[in-house]
């Protein structure tokens, strides 16, 4: 199993859950967020300006898929997610050891 946590643009959100949904992913988390990444939340950094970190508010998504289903997500996600734009966002992904239903106590991909 794979656990994909996306950060994404707000506006984003719906375009990315339906385009989720499409493929078939069962469930996620959606988490408000802020951050900053390579211009540190500055739209343009002027050489030698101080430095001075903004925090931008972003959605960050959490999904847990069968490996097999983890790259159409990763994709799904990225075409999503774009505007060609600073800020669009990353996708971290990890090997996610062990899933329990609660209600049932299913374990592993039969859980997700
Ligand atoms: N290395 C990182 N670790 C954790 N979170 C990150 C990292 N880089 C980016 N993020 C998160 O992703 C959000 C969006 O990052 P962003 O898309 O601006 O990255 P970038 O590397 O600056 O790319 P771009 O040049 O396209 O803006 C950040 O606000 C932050 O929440
Ligand atoms: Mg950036």
């Amino acid at each position: 199993m794979k656990k994909i946590e996306a950060v994404i643009k707000p506006f984003k959100l719906d375009e990315v859950k339906d385009a989720l949904q499409d493929i078939g992913v069962q469930g996620m988390t959606v988490l408000e967020a802020k951050g900053y990444g390579r211009q540190k939340g500055h739209s343009e950094l002027y050489r030698g300006a101080e430095y001075v970190i903004d925090f931008l508010p972003k959605i960050k998504i959490e999904v847990v898929v069968a490996d097999d289903l983890a790259p159409a997500v990763v994709e799904t996600i990225q075409n999503a997610a774009r505007t060609g734009k600073i800020g669009d966002g990353k996708i971290f992904i990890t090997n996610l050891e062990d899933v329990i239903r609660i209600r049932t106590g299913e374990t592993g991909a039969q859980a997700i």
